[in-house]
């Protein structure tokens, strides 16, 4: 039977079922099912990314289980899928030895080293096993924590760091909340194999890029400090002492190799993954087997360019002798296995000479340091300019003019530098200190005691007006095509723009003398303009550059409020008591909403015909019955652009669609992704609508327009 039908089967049982009603027998085979149940569509979810149920559905599921844990305590288990987040903070990590040493591993760093590598290891065999030429197994090499998970009669019993190899931290009350990480194993039908009674798989513990983005901006939301990078989110996370904060902060998992296994572990490196796919441990998706050498460093080289397209680091291809006769012969040096590799992806660091600090006036009046470099080319892209961060950055790092630097840059991060190389001083390079006065309005500086950041205070800054301008039109805020930053620039020093509302009342006749401008640019510029003033409320919100209000926290307080006004006469302590809103961003919003110009500015954008109420699809689904999809069965197939299927899900759900994950007679609507799967040949065959979604707009004009 189905994992589907299964479940139907079980939702059908546990329906006007009354907990106290049960026997104790009745109760726990119940209990039972639901914990197989829950965990195969945990699964389905974390693991797979492809529900089969509707979210709603899960969560039924999963109340019903801890009611029915509630109504008989006795059938508590610590493997349950209620139990993810349990216990108290602890105050210290416990040592764990490892029971055989985590390796590490030596690297490779072009075709020359790999092939070298390679032929070594051919050489290691040969007294052995004649001229081999032994298959291997490529594994793209994650940037996070090796981590070490003893499962106990399929029972995770024990998660580890790897520490310095040898001895490690016990880590698993943090890492039981990770839901990628099976508490119970296998996870469902076990295909007739029994998981080994004890079974060590080690692999890294990661966050993917979305999920740290939306964690930063989180903690900035909440004026804390936010994480350098991914794999220090990672580290940081699992050295929380509380599991309730670690909860909060989605981790990831994929498995690569097994420690002890009890009857041994299987005779190739292949084996291990299939045995370890089987039991319902993550794995990451391209790893790949090669007979042939040649395709392995052609394998190797194509990451080179493509790890930007993935949401999680990678530094590297692993690549593994895939028989375990032979990485027994080739044996381990040091603390590195013969019988593997890290290639290592070309540097995104390269040293350059500082010749210059400049300051940056930001919208909020932030003002921040930049480096001005000798251009120099990291991983194909010049760079010339790098951030600075703040004073404190350069006073900690002692960061001089004229000093040799490292700077990195890495996918679409601004590129920053990491630090200087003192050794290549020559005596001629400046301290710096920053300045007294506003580079762009001499209004003095102030830094507030507990900040990083230096301001200028003055609201009028000439600077600060032309970031908010940039940011009020932007993509993601007002949506204003054809102005960008240069062209905003430009009417805010020509006097044609001295407020935000003053955007929507340029005319042909301001822009026609312009250079650049003809009647045709000028009348498309108009149409932009004119276009957005139809934008959500959120996006005005976001546009209007309020201090810690980022997209989702615009989004989040817009569900609360149907129009700006509304906005603007709620409290802090209204504000704050919103999920998702802390006491800094409520008074933010209460602060700007005081200032008098802030008010005039709101009306004067609504009486040029800005949208200052909340839009029908913004609102919380239970207020709504017109919502553009109220009533429309929608199932998703193959991967949509720019959104993760849950973002898809959660979109269609806001603007009222029943997302179901599979085609049945109930099916109004099948959007269709890239690499579509059965169930487009479904819904053809039953006659349902379907949608082909190529580009994002398709989507968003399904969210707003309906069918
Ligand atoms: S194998 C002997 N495979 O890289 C084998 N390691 O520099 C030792 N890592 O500590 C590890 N992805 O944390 C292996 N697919 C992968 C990996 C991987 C990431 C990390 C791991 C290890 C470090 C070694």
């Amino acid at each position: 039977m189905s994992l589907v039908e299964d479940t139907r089967e079980l939702q059908v049982a546990l329906s006007g079922l009354e907990p106290d009603a049960l026997s104790l027998e009745g109760a726990r085979s119940l209990v039972d099912r639901l914990r197989s149940i829950v965990r195969q569509h945990d699964h389905r979810y974390y693991v797979e990314d492809d529900p089969v149920i509707a979210d709603s559905e899960y969560d039924q599921l999963y109340r019903r289980l801890q009611e029915l844990e509630e109504a008989f305590p006795e059938l508590k288990t610590a493997d349950s899928p209620t139990q993810r987040v349990g216990g108290e903070p602890i105050d210290d990590f416990e040592k764990h030895e490892h029971p055989e040493p985590l390796l590490s591993l030596s690297n490779a760093f072009d075709r020359t080293e790999l092939r070298e590598w390679y032929d070594r290891c051919k050489r290691g065999l040969a007294d052995a096993f004649g001229a081999v030429e032994p298959a291997v197994v490529a594994e793209l090499k994650i940037d996070g924590v090796a981590m070490a998970l003893t499962y106990k009669n399929g029972q995770l019993e024990i998660a580890a760091t790897r520490g310095n190899g040898t001895v490690g931290e016990n880590v698993t009350h943090n890492v039981r909340t990770i839901h990628r990480i099976p508490l119970r194993i296998p996870v469902g039908a076990s295909n007739g194999q029994s998981p080994p009674d004890e079974i060590e798989i080690r692999g890294e513990v990661f966050m993917r890029k979305s999920e740290f983005d939306a964690l930063n901006e989180r903690l900035v939301d909440e004026g804390k400090q936010p994480f350098a990078n991914p794999r220090n989110a990672a580290a940081g996370t699992l050295r929380q002492l509380d599991p309730q904060v670690v909860a909060q902060r989605p981790l990831s998992f994929f498995a690569f190799a097994v420690g002890p296994v009890s009857g041994g572990a299987p005779p190739t490196h292949d084996d291990v993954l299939q045995l370890l796919n089987g039991l319902g441990i993550p794995l990451e998706e391209h790893t790949k087997r090669f007979e042939d050498f040649e395709a392995l460093l052609d394998f190797c080289e194509g990451w080179v360019e493509r790890r930007d397209s993935l949401d999680y680091e990678v530094d590297g291809v692993v690549v593994k002798i895939d028989r375990h006769e032979y990485r027994d012969e080739l044996g381990t040096i040091a603390d590195a296995p013969r019988w593997a590799v890290a290639y290592k992806f070309p540097a995104r660091e390269a040293t350059t000479t500082l010749t210059d600090i400049e300051v940056n006036v930001g919208r909020t009046g932030a003002v921040n340091p930049e480096a001005v470099l000798e251009p120099v080319e990291i991983g194909g892209v010049t760079v010339s300019q790098a951030t600075l961060h703040n004073e404190d950055y350069i006073v900690d790092r002692d960061i001089r003019v004229g000093d040799t630097v490292v700077v990195k840059r890495a996918g679409d991060v601004i590129p920053q530098v990491v630090r200087t190389v003192p050794d290549a001083r020559t005596g001629e390079e400046e301290p710096w200190t920053f300045p007294d006065e506003c580079p762009a309005c001499g209004t003095p500086l102030v830094r507030l005691p507990d900040e990083a950041d230096h301001f200028c205070p003055n609201s009028e800054c000439p600077a600060q007006f032309k970031r908010l301008v940039e940011h009020f039109v932007q993509r993601d805020a007002m949506d204003i095509e054809g102005l960008g930053e240069k062209l905003s620039y430009r009417l805010v020093d020509l006097g044609l723009i001295e407020t935000l509302a003053d955007i929507y009342r340029l005319r042909e006749e301001d822009l026609l003398p312009l250079e650049g401008f003809a009647e045709k640019s000028a009348h498309n510029l108009l149409t932009a303009i004119e276009a957005s003033k139809d934008r959500p409320l959120s996006r005005l919100l976001f546009a209007l550059g309020i201090q810690h209000v980022g997209k989702t926290v615009a989004e989040t307080v817009v569900k609360h409020v149907s129009s700006i006004h509304e906005l603007a006469d709620t409290t802090a302590e209204e504000l704050g008591a919103i999920d998702g809103i802390g006491p800094t961003i409520a008074e933010s919003i209460v602060d700007w909403f005081a200032v008098p110009e802030n008010r005039d500015l709101v009306a004067d954008l609504e009486s040029e015909g800005v949208n200052v109420q909340r839009q029908s699809h913004e609102a919380p689904a239970e207020e709504s019955q017109d919502l553009p999809l109220a009533g429309v069965t929608v199932v998703i197939t193959g991967s949509l652009p720019e959104r993760s299927r849950a973002e898809a899900s959660d979109a269609l759900e806001r603007a009222g669609a029943n997302v179901t994950s599979s085609v049945s007679g109930n099916t109004d609507l099948l959007l269709v992704g890239a690499n579509p799967g059965s169930k487009l040949q479904e819904a053809e065959e039953q006659g349902t609508q379907v949608i082909e979604v190529e580009r994002p707009d398709t989507f968003d004009r399904l969210l707003t327009d309906g069918l």
